[in-house]
Parts: C-alpha cells; sequence; structure tokens
C-alpha cells in the first residue's frame, strides 16, 4: 500500500466568504479517505490568524472551533522545513516551544480574497509545498473580474458587453452615469471587480439605481465593472484536470430572487439546482467547450468551476466568470456535477490531491 499522505487542510480565511469556507471543509475532511491520507486542520480566522485544530470537525461549521485550538500555526515560507511550526506556550513556564509537523499537500478551501485570489497560494510557491488548485497567475486572474474578461475575449467566448470604472471617477458620478447610458439600457449589472458571493452586486433598473450601485461597489473595489443584462438561465460546468482538463455535465441554478445575489445563495432555500440542466445537446456542448477553452485559457490547474449565462430566448451561450476554488460542501454544485459525471466526492479528491502533486 501506498504511503499515507499528510493534508492540510485551510479552512476560514478573511473573505466574506468564511462562513462557506468552514462549510466546504467541514465536507472535504469527512471525506477525505483516512486509510490514505492523515489530515492536519489549520483554520483561518477572520482576522487572519492561523491556528492549528485538533477538535471535533462539526465546531469547525459551528465557529467553536476557535475556542478549542491547540496551537499558533504557520507555514514556513522558507522551504527548508516543509511543514507546519507548532508555537506552544507551555502553560506552566510560559516557555515557547516549537515543533514542526511535515505535511505533503495543502488543500486551500478558502473562497474569495486572501484564499482564491493568489495570496496563499503565493506564500506555498514560496514554501515549496504543493497544493490543490490553480496556482498564483491563474488564481489572481480569475479573481479580477474585469482583467478575467480580457482573457475570455481573447479567448474568442461570448460574453456580456461592459465597461470599466475606476472608484475616484465617482467624484463626478454623472459623468460616468452618462458614459454607461450611451453603452447599456437598463437593467445593467454593477459589481466590483474582485469580489465574490455576489457581495456588492446589483442589478440597476434605472439612473438613481446605476449611482448608488456604483457607489455600493466602490465600497468593495477600487476598480468596478458595469455589464449589460443578459437575460439568461445560470448554467454552471465544472472542470477537472491540469493539462488535459475535463469539463462534467452541465447544472443550472434556478434562483429563488431576482438574481442570484447573496440572499438567494446562502440566506434563503428557494434556489433549485437542476443536474443535468435541461438543455440541447448542443447548447451544453458548446457549455464544456468554452470552459475547458476558459480554464485553459487562464492557466488553471486542479479545478474550476465556469459560470455562463445561456439566453432564455435565444440559446446563446455567455460566460459569466471562472471560480479556481468554488463552493466545496458536500450539496454544492462542484461536486455535485462531477457526482453527475461518474465521480464520487471522496474520488474527486483522491483526483485533487493527485494533480497537486504532479503539476505538469
Ligand atoms: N450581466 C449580467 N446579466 C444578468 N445577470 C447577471 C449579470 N451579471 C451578474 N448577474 C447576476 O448576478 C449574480 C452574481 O454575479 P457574478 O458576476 O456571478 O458575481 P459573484 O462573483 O459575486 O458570484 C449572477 O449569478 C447573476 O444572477
Ligand atoms: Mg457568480
Amino acid at each position: 500500500m501506498a504511503q499515507k499522505l499528510t493534508v492540510c487542510v485551510l479552512f476560514g480565511g478573511q473573505s466574506s466568504e468564511h462562513e462557506v469556507s468552514r462549510i466546504s471543509a467541514v465536507s472535504v475532511i469527512k471525506n477525505l479517505d483516512k486509510e490514505k491520507y492523515d489530515i492536519v486542520m489549520i483554520g483561518i480566522t477572520k482576522k487572519g490568524k492561523w491556528l492549528m485544530y485538533q477538535g471535533p470537525v462539526d465546531k469547525i461549521e459551528t465557529g467553536e472551533w476557535e475556542n478549542g485550538h491547540v496551537a499558533r500555526a504557520m507555514i514556513s515560507p522558507d522551504g527548508t522545513i516543509n511543514g507546519i511550526v507548532k508555537l506552544s506556550v507551555d502553560e506552566n513556564t510560559d516557555e515557547l516551544t516549537a515543533t514542526t509537523a511535515k505535511i505533503d499537500v495543502v488543500f486551500p478551501v478558502l473562497h474569495g480574497l486572501y484564499g482564491e485570489d493568489g495570496t496563499v497560494q503565493g506564500l506555498f510557491e514560496l514554501a515549496q509545498i504543493p497544493y490543490v488548485g490553480s496556482g498564483i497567475l491563474a488564481s489572481s486572474v480569475s479573481m479580477d473580474k474585469i482583467y478575467a474578461k480580457l482573457v475570455f475575449k481573447d479567448a474568442q467566448i461570448p460574453q456580456a458587453q461592459w465597461e470599466v470604472v475606476y472608484k475616484y471617477e465617482l467624484d463626478a458620478i454623472e459623468k460616468v452615469v452618462e458614459r454607461i447610458e450611451s453603452c447599456f439600457e437598463y437593467p445593467c449589472f454593477i459589481k466590483p471587480s474582485n469580489a465574490g458571493s455576489s457581495v456588492g452586486v446589483t442589478k440597476a433598473h434605472n439612473r438613481q439605481e446605476l449611482e448608488k450601485g456604483l457607489v455600493l461597489a466602490a465600497q468593495h473595489d477600487r476598480k468596478i465593472l458595469v455589464e449589460e443584462f443578459i437575460n439568461g438561465r445560470e448554467i454552471e460546468c465544472s472542470v477537472l484536470g491540469n493539462l488535459n482538463p475535463k469539463a462534467s455535465v452541465v447544472g443550472e441554478i434556478i434562483p429563488g430572487r431576482e438574481f442570484y445575489d447573496y440572499d438567494a445563495k446562502y440566506n434563503d432555500d428557494t434556489s433549485q439546482l437542476l443536474i443535468p440542466a435541461a438543455l440541447p445537446e448542443e447548447t451544453a456542448n458548446k457549455v464544456k467547450q468554452y470552459a475547458v477553452s476558459a480554464y485553459k485559457a487562464l492557466d488553471c490547474a486542479g479545478l474550476s468551476r465556469v459560470d455562463f449565462f445561456v439566453h432564455k430566448e435565444t440559446d446563446e451561450v455567455f460566460i459569466n466568470e471562472i471560480n479556481t476554488m468554488p463552493g466545496f460542501t458536500s450539496i454544492s454544485m462542484y461536486p455535485k456535477l462531477w457526482e453527475a459525471s461518474g465521480i464520487s466526492y471522496p474520488e474527486l479528491l483522491d483526483q485533487l490531491i493527485a494533480l497537486a502533486m504532479k503539476r505538469e
């Protein structure tokens, strides 16, 4: 039997998706085959502290894990330790002792900023520790919607028309509004370039809402994206692999609200997942083909979920965005799509770890 690997599961993080990450991580930890892997759990608090945790997995989901952490944990960026430095204070003597634990691979189950955006990936590169998912460049470009759009354009993947607005331009907001109105009809979409979970995303039906939306988006990023409205169904496709990535069957989300906003994602259960999506085969194939093209164009690795709009009347396919560390709970679209394609959740984890260990 092959030697056991030590997998470090990183969860939490400083982004608005901290809670989702904890739920994703619990599913990952529960589904990792304990015959094959030893697991080291490290949580990152909302304030950015890295804490090693050894308690019950369910307390990760509730947030109670923070009180039960055993030590500050730090992944050494000098490349020599290749593991975790565990600093523990002896309660009696106040002495600080350091122990190290070797880890073979990190699974950063982190969504959003400081987790999915290349920053944490940079740390693992420095430390020369293999990790699941895309590298620095693909992670950061995918996180920045404006940059990702430039790559999709170059790869000739259809997408909504867009305009870029910088936060400083809002000092003369009437000029911005004039420019946007000369480009698009209402409704239009406004989003921070770097964000996720629909935080800061609004649909503007008139000038007043456009102004409000711009101001809101500017609270989250200095770069704002304004997009033409696509009257589309929300279609998603999972991609898995390094050099020769494969696309899963295609799924659909039916949002329970006007659009797939933060509340529709996390606060009400009226949104539905439909797997496979009821699409003509030709359209589903186009989605899969564009998903793989986008993945390759961005130089992704390991996994990504690629999100599309399929026009409700014409069936035209538009790419919306790519997520390099998509939601990974047992009911999330990414693993569900693979399940429907014949790869179970535990098998998917095996493949992701194998892909991390042999990055070509
Ligand atoms: N151009 C658009 N046309 C129609 N709906 C849109 C458009 N852009 C975004 N949306 C809606 O807003 C949601 C969130 O936008 P998205 O770009 O996916 O941001 P996030 O990264 O926060 O998920 C989408 O799932 C969709 O419901
Ligand atoms: Mg989205």
